[in-house]
């Protein structure tokens, strides 16, 4: 099986790429375009054309998108060109070059006040990004109807710095040991890059079997925790001081965040199986190097 994966750079598109590593696959990258990626402007139509017509693939992943707050208020053109025009532009490419499209969405697309949702809820977003992620669903429905769109909670896994992912800055705060307040009303699902890789790649291979399967489908770990909450997990398995950060309701009563996005993922654990990582046993490791005052010693 051919593969391309935009944004391969990233979080959850690097985890995707050691997914894929027994197909024939090509990845890209955008500033990061480190050595083994492919440079490749998903907002130009012009690269995203050169590099299917090249490469051909069964699956193209879609991993690009700007998910970073202060982009968001700071640059939001740019913010929305990364995730709604990169997302119509893809799906145009794969529409084009006969391939199948799995294209990575947001819980955020739900106001988080009616949890479980499922696939078929009705999306009402709260803020830019909720509403970039759901305009970039319905660009690619329309460029590529038998499009796959896979709707995740927030991710966490092995990060390039301590900001990547809300656990390792969070792990980062409890270790610097500075008073700090962190939300204690909004609940986050927080889940493996590895597990969503893995459904991503079980997913691939059913699309390009032709099984149907909904064009939108759900997936997150089970388990449910605020903020707060991860940094006392953190500050207790590493027998670390907490009493430096204090519960509070930020997130909550700025009314941009959504409460409770909790996605019912039922349809998608039948068709694809077991792939679940317990949060509990899954985030030591990967929040440990960044209990280090240096942050880690290799990646
Ligand atoms: N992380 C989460 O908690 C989370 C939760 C739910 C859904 N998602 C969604 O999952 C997807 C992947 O998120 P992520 O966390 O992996 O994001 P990320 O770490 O910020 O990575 C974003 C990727 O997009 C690429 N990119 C940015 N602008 C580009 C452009 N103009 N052309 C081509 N590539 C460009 C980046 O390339 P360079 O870095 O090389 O520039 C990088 O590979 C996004 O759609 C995001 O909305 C993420």
């Amino acid at each position: 099986m051919r593969a391309v994966i935009f944004g391969a750079s990233g979080l959850l598109g690097r985890s995707v790429m050691r997914a894929f590593d027994d197909m024939t696959v090509t990845g890209t990258g955008f500033s990061r375009a480190v050595p083994g990626l492919v440079r490749a402007d998903a907002t130009a139509a012009d690269d995203i054309e050169r590099l299917l017509g090249r490469a051909r693939p069964d699956i193209v992943v879609n991993c690009v998108g700007e998910r970073r707050p202060q982009m968001w208020a700071g640059s939001p053109d740019q913010a929305r060109d990364r995730n709604v025009d990169a997302a119509r532009l893809i799906a145009q490419g794969a529409r084009r070059f006969g391939s199948r499209l799995l294209h990575i969405s947001s819980d955020y697309v739900f106001d988080g006040k009616a949890a479980p949702y499922r696939p078929d809820s009705d999306p009402n977003p709260l803020n830019s990004y909720g509403r970039w992620k759901l305009l970039a669903e319905q660009a690619v429905r329309a460029a590529c109807p038998d499009a796959a769109i896979l709707r995740l909670p927030v991710l966490y896994g092995p990060a390039l710095f301590a900001a990547e992912t809300n656990l390792t800055e969070i792990a980062r705060q409890v270790s610097v040991r500075a008073r700090i307040e962190l939300d204690d009303v909004c609940v986050r699902y927080p889940t493996h890059t590895d597990e969503a890789a893995e459904v991503c790649r079980r997913l691939a291979g059913a699309l390009v079997r032709g099984q149907r399967l909904g064009s939108v489908a759900h997936w997150s770990a089970e388990q449910g925790v605020t903020k707060y909450q991860m940094a006392v997990l953190i500050a207790r398995r590493f027998g670390l001081p907490a009493e430096h950060i204090r519960a509070g309701e930020a997130d909550a009563v700025s009314g941009d965040r959504p409460v409770d996005c909790r996605l019912d993922c039922q349809d998608l654990s039948e068709a694809l199986g077991t792939v679940r990582r317990l949060f509990v046993t899954e985030f030591p490791p990967v929040v440990e190097p960044w209990l280090l005052p240096a942050g880690p010693i290799s990646i």
